[in-house]
């Protein structure tokens, strides 16, 4: 037996935190089953039991703040075999008041609407008194911030602290910088407007958090000889409007000065601020933005206007990176766009009011330059103002620090690519919140987005600690009644947190689909604890609108069309309206699956009253959705693909009716030429709907369609992420779309639809949990359509499954690694089920 991986709060090394009770979890692994005999985790001398494995919760002697332990799990099984493993971590400041003060540039007075403010940098320059022993920074702001000791950066983050709900919680960041420390010390910060202060939201509303930016720090030394001494924020710090980035905000770009010299500016001291809000000031609990995937260009070419136009090959959401032999006061002016147009130059018409350009003054030489306090969603850059040859250009991925957790491979090269644009479509929009969009004015924490991709999201990355911290805002802004705020943080964008009891179907669902895709990922039930209060009230709000009707009416959601996305960017009609029009059925739909699901979680939480409640609203939604708006034959009054996709999925007709629904839908989508009709809620489940009901071949159909729109025309047509709209391009890679009614909804990288991964993986491959964290798990591949192998690898809780097959000559062949502590139900495409405990297992069937 061996001890994989032992962790603390989902991290490996480095974890710093203010949790009182911090989590622990591991994987075992053996080649025989064994029984676990004792599992302890021991710190600070001592032993609790740490039984589950996805899932200990400290529970020893309290933990102090600003300390360092290392944790050790001890493993004893039954036939006696020992083994240790430890983990280190940190306790933060646990609450601790700050020393220092919030402090600012009190002769800003920042007014101008819709953009953001000039970057404040603020200085500290210091003598450590005697020899150090550890120095450890611990600093906060409203804005977004980089810092820099002795000229160099501290930490590998990018747009610290992170975006949270502020008037709630704000991270601080703790940096060890033992090794930096020097005789004479410069300490420098670099603050930006970033989500706090900086314009933010396509309104661009700005000064939402504060009306200046403002910084709190701590430097905490210990000295050789035992003494310790605190540096922190105040008055004697110096401030200045004058340094290197005259200009950073996310949609506009940065413009930075590479002649300004430091010491030859003005700075004045630094004033103690007024903050606005109060937030609780926590030690991060996400995961920060950092660098990731670098890409030369793979073309250039000079377009007409004369820029130079750099393709990378990648859309993504990240920063350039250059090199150039300049001359002081030379301009090199960088912008970004997703896609060409036809003359070759950047097609920038939907970034929207977002200006997404860079702009670098150089000072003589050779120098490099990377924005730090803004990032782009792009493929292309164009670049002016510097000759080819004197740049050298790069493009680098920037995203919150994800795991991997599964991988997909299949014959089909085509699916590989969508499997590769649907993972990079979400690590663009991984940017310390859910996403919906890198690139246009927007880039905010759109709750239905993620509730439609979180399954897929989960499958491929480990989505802990960045969804916990998410959630966390969402339990914040909750409204009084229950509704969910369409995007969290509100961040100057809320509705209808303004309207207190207005819920919107499938954008709040996220607050009860979110939670539990984590739960049978991750097998964490704390996750579920923590969210099960506003799940409920959540359900309860969008109850109360469904129950304006009379009669069965009262289970049916019909809502105001405006106030709702219904059937969002569905293809088979073209207007807003006209998706909107489409709330009722979505609206009901949204509240038998959500009234479903809780009634699940009700049980697993033990909740047995509760189960029954939710199972009674659910069968009651059910009913009103087939009796009002089906002819109790599985037909719908109104047909489209979704009104059909929403109750096969989520299992709202009577068993005599779902068979003719499933041939109902399968008429509609014959057709429609096997394309699809879906918008956001119906995506997702589309091809769950057929092939769970037979007609598995139609879903392969439609998987492989490569006419528009289907998931593969994308990846014809030359796609490196998922689109928002599936005619983006045209079959010439052309983008031709003008103001056709939708609102500039024309992003190239949205992941909503690429929700189809779950598809990939629970369905294709075939691996499903049927409880939470794979304790106990599915292996039922759906071979079809021309696909003559699969393969892939989900990592669990308990450890990897691994999972391959093949068809040849008629004959399927299956391959699976089953984790130690889980068990495995495998289900052959001939109907042969048996169950599957430890280890490798191969099984050959005659198709
Ligand atoms: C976003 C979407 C979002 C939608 C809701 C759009 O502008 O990009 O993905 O969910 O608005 O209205």
């Amino acid at each position: 037996m061996r001890i994989e991986k032992f962790r603390c709060e989902n991290l490996e090394s480095g974890c710093v935190t203010d949790n009182g009770q911090p989590t622990f979890s591991y994987i075992l692994s053996s080649d025989k089953p064994t029984d676990i005999k004792i599992a302890e985790i021991e710190v600070d001398g001592q032993r609790f039991p740490a039984n589950d494995c996805t899932a200990v919760k400290y529970s020893g002697k309290p933990l102090k703040p600003f300390t360092d332990y290392t944790a050790k799990l001890y493993i004893q099984t039954s036939d006696s075999e020992e083994l240790c493993s430890s983990v280190n971590f940190s306790t933060g400041r646990m609450g601790a008041s700050w020393h220092g003060k919030w402090i600012t540039d009190a002769s800003y007075k920042f007014t101008q609407p819709k953009t953001s403010p000039v970057p404040l940098t603020f200085r500290k320059k210091f003598k450590p008194a005697k020899a150090i022993k550890s120095a450890k920074l611990y600093c906060t702001a409203f804005g977004i911030y980089e810092s820099e000791l002795n000229g160099q950066k501290i930490g590998d983050d990018f747009f610290a602290p992170g975006f949270t709900s502020y008037a709630h919680q704000l991270q601080y960041q703790v940096y060890d910088i033992t090794k930096q420390i020097k005789d004479e010390n410069t300490l420098i910060f670099t603050v930006g407007g970033g989500w706090a202060v900086g314009a933010f939201v396509f309104t661009r509303k700005n000064r939402v958090t504060a009306d200046r930016q403002a910084l709190l720090a701590e430097l905490r030394f210990i000295y050789e000889d035992g003494t310790s001494e605190v540096i922190s924020s105040d008055e004697t710090w110096e401030v200045t409007r004058q340094g290197k980035v005259r200009f950073a905000e996310f949609y506009d770009g940065e413009i930075f000065d590479a002649r300004v010299d430091e010491n030859n500016i003005k700075w004045i001291n630094a004033a103690s601020e007024k903050v606005k809000i109060k937030p609780e000031i926590v030690a991060t609990y996400g995961s920060l933005v950092k660098s990731h995937e670098v890409f030369k260009p793979i073309s250039v070419k000079k377009a007409a206007s004369g820029e130079l136009i750099y393709d990378f090959g990648q859309n993504l959401a990240g920063v350039v990176r250059f090199k150039v032999n300049g001359k002081s006061g030379q301009k090199i002016v960088v912008r970004h766009a997703e896609v060409l147009t036809e003359t070759g130059e950047l097609n920038t018409v939907f970034l929207r009011s977002a200006k997404c350009r860079l702009e670098y003054i150089c000072r003589d030489g050779v120098q490099q330059y990377m924005p730090r306090m803004t990032y782009m969603g792009y493929r292309y850059v164009g670049v002016s103002g510097v000759e080819e040859k004197d740049l050298e250009i790069e493009s680098v991925a920037l995203y919150s620090e994800l795991g991997e957790n599964g991988t997909f491979e299949c014959s089909n090269q085509l699916i590989n690519k969508l499997q590769s644009n649907i993972c990079w479509s979400g690590k663009s929009n991984f940017v310390d919140i859910p996403t919906d969009c890198p690139q246009r004015d927007e880039r905010m924490g759109w709750t239905g987005d993620i509730a439609i991709f979180a399954q897929t999201a989960c499958y491929n990355f480990d989505m802990a600690r960045f969804l916990n911290k998410w959630l966390r805002d969402v339990r914040s802004e909750q409204t009084r009644h229950g509704g969910i705020p369409n995007t969290v943080p509100v961040q100057g964008y809320g509705f209808p947190a303004t309207m207190p009891k207005k819920a919107i179907a499938f954008w709040g669902d996220a607050c009860v689909f979110v939670p539990w895709a984590m739960y049978l990922a991750y097998g964490d039930i704390g996750v579920l604890k923590a969210n099960y209060q506003t799940m409920k009230k959540y359900v309860k709000a969008c109850k109360f609108w469904a129950n304006i009707g009379i009669g069965k009416h009262r289970y049916i959601w019909s809502d105001i069309p405006s106030m709702q996305f219904g059937d969002w960017v569905a293809p088979d009609v073209s207007q807003m309206g006209q998706w909107q029009a489409r709330c009722k059925w979505t609206g009901t739909a949204s509240l038998a699956a959500t009234s479903g699901l809780l009634s699940k979680i009700a049980a697993v939480l033990g909740n047995e009253k509760d189960a029954k409640y939710y199972a009674k609203i659910n069968s009651k939604v059910c009913d009103a959705y087939v009796s009002i708006l089906t002819d109790r034959n599985g037909k719908l009054k109104n047909e489209f693909q979704t009104a059909y996709v929403l109750p096969l999925y989520f299992n709202m007709f009577p068993e005599d009716q779902r068979k003719k629904a499933a041939e109902n839908l399968v008429i509609l989508i014959e057709k429609n030429n096997y394309c699809i009709g879906t918008g956001f809620p119906g995506t997702p489940y589309i091809l769950f709907a057929l092939a769970d009901n037979g007609y598995a071949d139609v879903a392969y159909k439609m998987l492989l369609n490569t006419k528009c729109p289907s998931w593969l025309y994308e990846v014809k047509v030359g796609a490196t992420t998922v689109w928002e709209r599936w005619d983006g391009l045209d079959e010439d890679g052309v983008c031709r779309i003008g103001n056709d009614g939708t609102g500039g909804m024309i992003s190239f990288n949205h992941y909503g639809f690429g929700s189809v991964g779950d598809f990939l993986y629970r369905r294709i491959l075939g691996v499903e949990p049927t409880s939470g964290g794979y304790k106990t798990f599915c292996v039922a591949p759906v071979p079809g359509g021309d696909l003559t192998y699969a393969k892939g690898e989900v990592q669990t809780p308990y450890g990897k499954i691994s999972c391959s097959w093949s068809v040849e000559n008629g004959e399927f062949k299956l391959k699976i690694f089953v984790p130690f502590g889980t068990e495995a139900q495998v289900v052959l495409p001939n109907g042969t089920r048996e169950k599957a405990g430890l280890g490798e297992h191969e099984y050959s069937v005659k198709l």
